[in-house]
């Protein structure tokens, strides 16, 4: 029988590795906490409208990229629903907002997320099937200031204390502002225009998008187009007076707080709710992530909420790619510690085992990380398991269960000594100094 896999383009993450993709999101937590954010969970499948009118219709994702049925009713009455996979999670996040109402608090909502997302994009080093990721949004009435260029900055400056604390070298953040839904029109109109004449020469890609979704084109990696586009029109001279200022502020917000950035006229990002400031975080070559270079993108959606036929209710968010973000650190770490357990348990003979799990028992119970061997085992394979897992093994024979002194072997400084039972946690406890932590 052939043997079964994980699917193409989702993967089983294993320990050690989940080590570090907890201390990831525990570091994100203890950030974004400073920050007054909130965790929200929405479900991970939604009606497929929802997808549709919020990323929108012409984007990739919705075009090509979500995984969609037919969710029969149970009763035959019941109508059936077409529903989808999230592929990301901030149009989920707004319809909760409209839901439950929140807006009505006249608050500012800050809100964060945790959790995987699905798109059916072709599967290569850091794009996956299934992959993580870790988001935030600010939204509220225009009244609790969620307008404000205060809060793209606020939210671009924990972007980079997180980046820092979680020990990301290198990362370059790309700011670009895609004016408001006033300008976009206008822009849009003259980057048709711009691609008529041109279009004919460019990737099939392209020429579907200059009629359909013209922002579109700007997102094209194919090397043979850049020329023609890097001619069109710029976003930025068609920005009326409130979104230049606006633009003005954050940018202004950010110097203040010392948060580099770069202007990329291009930026305009693969969904169609944005508006104004929209960003990406980039990390050099050699990070790990090949072609697959942006850890994490966002920007502002000022107008999401009603196109969900919600409330006017502005907002600003981004999601980091926690599997890149893993892969990033691995790379720029080198080899990834293993943390080693406290203490290996040796017992001698198969007559040892409950004596042997029952110490494990006390010691973990004293709060020390222990794994316990096998009595069955030679003694050659308890040493080599012990010396694999743990920076310390304790054996425990039939003179040591008799007598309570037990042999302790500490593999990093080479010796070997008894230690009475009644020693044995605070002696573990002492001389095993934490490892670093990993990368
Ligand atoms: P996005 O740019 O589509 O934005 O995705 C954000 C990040 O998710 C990307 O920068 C990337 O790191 C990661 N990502 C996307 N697709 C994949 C994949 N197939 N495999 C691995 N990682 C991937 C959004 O999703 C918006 N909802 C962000 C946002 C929040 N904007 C405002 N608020």
């Amino acid at each position: 029988m052939a043997t079964l896999k994980a699917v193409r383009g989702t993967r089983d993450l294993l320990p050690p590795e989940t080590e570090l993709w907890n201390r990831v999101e525990a570091t994100a937590r203890s950030v974004f906490a400073r920050y007054g954010f909130g965790e929200i969970r929405t479900p991970v499948f939604e009606a497929t409208e929802l997808f549709a009118r919020g990323v929108g219709e012409e984007t990739d994702i919705v075009s090509k990229e979500m995984y969609t049925w037919e969710d029969r009713g149970r009763a035959d009455s019941d109508r059936g629903q077409s529903l989808t996979l999230r592929p990301e999670n901030t149009a989920g996040v707004v319809r909760a907002y409209i839901e439950h109402k929140l807006g009505d608090t006249g608050m500012l909502q800050k809100l964060f997320y945790i959790g995987p997302q699905f798109r059916r994009e072709r599967p290569q080093r850091g794009r996956y099937r299934q992959f993580w990721q870790i988001g935030a949004e600010v939204l509220g009435p225009a009244w609790s200031g969620s307008d404000s260029a205060l809060r793209d900055a606020e939210v671009l400056e924990m972007l980079a204390t997180f980046l820092n604390e979680v020990g990301v070298r290198g990362w370059q953040l790309a700011l670009n502002s895609v004016g408001s839904s006033t300008d976009r029109p206008r822009y849009i109109a003259a980057l048709r225009e711009a691609l008529e004449p041109v279009k004919s020469g460019m990737c099939e890609n392209c020429q579907r998008r200059a009629e359909t979704n013209p922002l579109r084109v700007l997102d094209c990696k194919e090397a043979s187009d850049q020329a023609t586009i890097d001619a069109l029109p710029k976003i930025a001279d068609y920005l009326d007076e409130e979104s230049r200022e606006h633009f003005a502020q954050v940018k202004a917000a950010l110097d203040a707080c010392g948060v580099a950035y770069v202007v990329e006229p291009r930026l305009v990002r693969g969904l169609d709710y944005y508006t104004r400031t929209t960003f990406e975080f980039t990390v050099p070559d050699g990070s790990g992530l090949g072609t697959q270079n942006a850890l994490l993108g966002g920007g502002r959606y000022d107008g999401l909420s009603e196109m969900l036929g919600g409330p006017k209710a502005p907002g600003i968010g981004f999601a980091i790619g926690e599997d890149r973000l893993i892969l990033t650190l691995q790379a720029q770490a080198g080899e990834t510690a293993v943390k080693k357990l406290d203490a290996y348990i040796a017992p001698m003979g198969v007559e040892q085992n409950p004596a042997a799990l029952a110490l494990a028992q006390e010691l973990r119970r004293a709060g020390l990380s222990i794994e316990v061997g096998d009595g069955s085992f030679r003694l050659k394979k308890s040493f080599d398991a012990a010396d694999k897992l743990a920076r310390k093994m304790v054996i425990v024979g039939e003179n040591e269960v008799a007598s309570g002194i037990l042999t302790v072997k500490d593999f990093g400084a080479g010796e070997q000594s008894k230690v009475g039972r009644d020693e044995l946690a605070a002696t573990l406890r002492a001389s095993s100094p934490e490892l670093p932590d990993l990368p």
